[in-house]
């Protein structure tokens, strides 16, 4: 199969300014493909089109990157038919953005920069961070590891019990487990706690795949309702927690925010409070005693560093109303990114604007790039 390599000459003449080339990235084959569109809209927004020369890529929820000039547009609109096939390849060391038809590859320009807004599966989870690193791109948010660490509750809670990060009781269970023997999981899961008892599948976000069970009869549905999600479900202690996110900004050196806190709606804070019924009511910031908010802030610093975190996280704590005692829920590499969204809504009481925070987490992406490139990489003896 021949593959015709041509290169447009318009990138030359884009060169010639000084904008930086950002191929910003949104939709995804993810359960929160909707929520990264409304991300995407509030940073193509803020982009300041002096700096950058931004280029639109959707990716369809089969998997499909599409771009276009009004690419974003587009995908709210679901009429896919004016774009054309994308994908980011490298030549030589440097990530092109290329689109596609049949065999016919058209070089769009090269890419300094990439910011996917992407939210859950294949978009936060380590394996498009993949093939940027791969392609030699610089990109926003956390690598790999950071990425798929933070996207696994069970794993990033064994990292963060091993740093003396507190979280609730839990274990692990398998797909396997659960179909194999209902009974016995059951029996096992027992064993964390007392009821109420949270289920979930290890991997997803937005409160998809979540229960609470308050018997073994609930236990059982929500064991096979998590084991449809994902292969791997983990279960833990259910308190009645208050919910408090921090927001953390940096690479080696990170910073954070106050704590900020979210009253939900519903029993616990699930997809429809999160997405449908509006904005749910936030405290920032959260009113806590002066210690235990440093204690949250110091936390959010390690949880972040342990994970190899990097451009930004949200670190979400539950607080037991009952104990008052604090625990690490979970850590999230590309939290919710829409101007009202607690991540940058946190920046801006810390005095930092949506369009500074999108400048700063641009800089980051450089910054780490730029860090990552003095590794060696051939060894000679
Ligand atoms: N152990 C728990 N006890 C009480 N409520 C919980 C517990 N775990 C999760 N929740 C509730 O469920 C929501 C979603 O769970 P979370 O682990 O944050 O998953 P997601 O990645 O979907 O946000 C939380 O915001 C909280 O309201
Ligand atoms: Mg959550």
């Amino acid at each position: 199969m021949s593959v015709l390599f041509l290169r447009s000459n318009c990138w030359v003449n884009l060169k010639m300014t000084d904008k930086l080339n950002l191929v910003l990235i949104f939709g995804g084959r993810s359960g929160e493909h909707a929520v990264s569109l409304r991300s995407a809209q509030s940073v193509l927004a803020a982009l300041d089109e002096t700096k950058y020369q931004v280029f639109q890529v959707g990716i369809t929820t089969e998997g499909l990157w599409l771009y276009g000039a009004n690419a974003h547009q587009a995908f709210r609109d679901g009429s896919f038919e004016l774009l054309q096939e994308a994908l980011i390849l490298s030549d030589d060391g440097k990530p092109y953005l290329y689109t596609r038809e049949g065999n016919h590859l058209e070089s769009i320009t090269p890419i300094d920069v990439i910011f996917p807004v992407l939210h859950g599966t294949f978009g936060e989870d380590g394996t498009i961070q993949g093939l940027f690193e791969i392609q030699n791109c610089a990109y926003v948010g956390a690598g790999v590891l950071g990425s798929s660490v933070a996207m696994d509750k069970a794993v990033c809670k064994h990292v963060m019990r091993s740093i003396g990060v507190p979280v609730l009781e839990y274990a692990v269970f398998s797909r396997r487990e659960v179909q194999a023997d209902l009974a016995e999981t059951i029996a096992s899961a027992e064993q964390v706690a007392p009821y109420p008892l949270f289920v979930k599948p290890a991997n997803l976000g937005s409160s998809v795949g979540i229960s609470k069970a308050r018997n073994r009869e609930e236990l059982a549905s929500a064991l096979q309702l998590a084991a449809r999600f994902d292969r791997r479900i983990l279960v833990e202690r259910g308190i009645s927690p208050r919910e408090i996110e921090i927001s953390v900004l940096g690479n080696t050196e990170a910073q954070c925010t106050v704590p900020g806190e979210i009253v939900p709606g519903d029993e616990f804070y699930t997809y429809k409070d999160k997405y449908q019924s509006g904005d749910p009511e936030v405290a920032i910031p959260a009113p806590l005693p002066e210690a235990q908010t440093a204690l949250l802030q110091q936390y959010a610093i390690d949880a972040f560093k342990a994970v190899d975190g990097a451009g930004l996280a949200r670190v979400d704590f539950l607080i037991d109303k009952v104990s008052g005692e604090v625990y690490f829920n979970e850590i999230n590499t590309m939290p919710g990114f829409t101007e009202i969204s607690m991540y940058p809504k946190l920046w801006l009481y810390s005095g930092l604007s949506y369009t500074e925070l999108v400048n700063r987490l641009i800089e980051l992406a450089l910054e780490r790039k730029a860090e990552q490139d003095e590794t060696i990489r051939k060894f000679e003896e």
